[in-house]
């Protein structure tokens, strides 16, 4: 994708206005909240806006289910983790019924199904994960290693090392089939990966990679976290079998709402989840004094859903299988090839530097734009600029378009302020805050 995909000049601000007059997904603005008019939100990778038909869906489910059903509302809310699961697949996973449960956090998802792979290879004693992963990945896969005495492989794709780090050459962490080839063996059970990275918002091959894996006999599990509702992930096409995911991101499901675990059906036989609660059990009613491991998806659930998450995350993903993931992915390509434009034409001569992938194919919705100054320069970005940004260390700002409430008048302008907080400076002088976020 090239400066020639836009309607004009990408630096002119009717070009963006062009933009959105011919955007497919324009209309799904609205369906958002939007608290401050004069805000850009850039941000949307890491907290979604608030769909308006979320605020109804919970506020009905509080006042005329929870409310006036009390326990009664469990003969049908019992199974919603699968339900709900089954839409979100439906809407951005490309893979059909029975294979997803929306529970828990990405974390807790994590740890259970790269125990449950681990488990199912007892005869394979390593891991292999990259540097540049989520953190929560990493230090979960190192604290499995450590109880389970497993050589745990880093694969350092951004010089940061790591548990058994060992150094391999990629383009903004992106991890590639060739690059992972050299370790992997028979005696891997598992390589671990995110579908869209957390820092650089590079995407590696995931067809590709699933199947090295998967061609030694181990299994790849995905971080879909910040894939999830911007790209078309096509579980089917690129023969996914594990994955874990938020919904808090492009999922707009709202902070903290229940992450999501995907086990393709082929496999569910295979594994066992460490943690067995009793909504894993065959009769889970009956209460009986031994675990037998529930047929399909259920197998793999915990315990009690939280309806009231569940609901925000059916309101919005309803709304992402209406605008059509498809759709999505080509708004998030177009507009990050807009910031990448921008960076070029404008924030190259200030002294940034572009941290993702240039390729669409490689990339999701958000980029970095790395710069000595990236902290007080984000921090600015918020406090003058009225732009919301985040920083990643070490140097690090991500931008990202969410299709679904940004519209490219809005990148274009946060870009544009942006440019002016850098060329006169002001940032220097923005005080450091005392919050533990960034
Ligand atoms: C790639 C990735 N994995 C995992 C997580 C952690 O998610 P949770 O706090 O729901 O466990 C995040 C959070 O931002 C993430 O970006």
């Amino acid at each position: 994708m090239t400066n020639d995909v836009f309607p004009g000049d990408p630096t002119l601000r009717s070009t963006a206005e062009a933009m959105d007059a011919t955007d497919p997904l324009a209309p799904f603005r609205s369906e958002f909240h939007h608290g401050d008019p004069e805000q850009c939100y850039l941000d949307g990778n890491s907290l979604g806006k608030l769909p308006l038909a979320t605020i109804e869906s919970v506020a009905n489910f509080v006042t005329q289910e929870w409310g006036s059903e009390l326990v009664g509302g469990w003969s049908h809310w019992i199974d919603e983790a699968q339900v709900a699961g089954d839409l979100l697949a439906r809407a951005t996973l490309g893979a059909g019924p029975g294979q997803t449960l929306v529970c828990d956090t990405t974390s807790v998802n994590f740890y259970q199904l790269a125990l449950a792979a681990i488990e199912a290879l007892p005869e394979r004693s390593t891991v292999i994960i990259d540097s540049a992963n989520f953190p929560t990945d990493r230090y979960i896969l190192e604290g499995i290693a450590r109880a389970r005495d497993l050589k745990l492989i880093t694969l350092d794709t951004d010089g940061s090392g790591g548990p058994g780090s060992v150094r391999v050459q990629v383009q903004n962490e992106r991890v590639t089939a060739e690059a992972l080839a050299p370790y992997l063996d028979d005696s891997v059970a598992l390589v671990t990966l995110q579908a869209i990275n957390y820092r650089s918002g590079a995407r590696p091959e995931l067809k590709e990679i699933t199947e090295a894996v998967k061609s030694v006999g181990a299994y790849m599990l995905w971080d879909c976290s910040h894939a999830g509702g911007a790209i078309d992930l096509d579980f089917d096409g690129n023969g996914i079998d594990l994955a874990v995911g938020c919904t808090y991101k492009y999922g707009n499901s709202g902070p903290g709402s229940p992450a999501w675990m995907f086990v393709r059906q082929s496999v569910q036989d295979q594994l066992r989840v460490p943690i067995q609660g009793w909504f894993a059990q065959e009769d889970q009613f009956v209460m009986g004094p031994y675990f037998e491991k529930a047929q399909g998806i259920r197998g793999f659930q915990t315990a009690s859903p939280s309806i009231v998450g569940i609901r925000a995350v059916q309101a919005s993903y309803e709304i992402i299988e209406r605008a059509g993931i498809a759709t999505i992915e080509r708004k998030a390509a177009l507009g990050t090839q807009l910031m990448i434009a921008l960076v070029d034409a404008w924030l190259t001569p200030l002294g940034v530097t572009l941290g993702t992938p240039r390729e669409a194919d490689h990339r999701g919705g958000h980029i970095i734009i790395r710069h000595p100054d990236a902290e007080k320069i984000a921090l600015a970005l918020r406090k003058i600029a009225n732009v919301i940004p985040d920083y990643r260390q070490p140097d690090a700002i991500r931008l990202a378009i969410s299709p679904l409430p940004t519209s490219y008048q809005e990148v274009w302008d946060g870009f544009d302020r942006l440019r002016d907080l850098m060329a006169s400076g002001d940032y220097h002088g923005v005080e450091p805050e005392s919050s533990r976020v960034t």
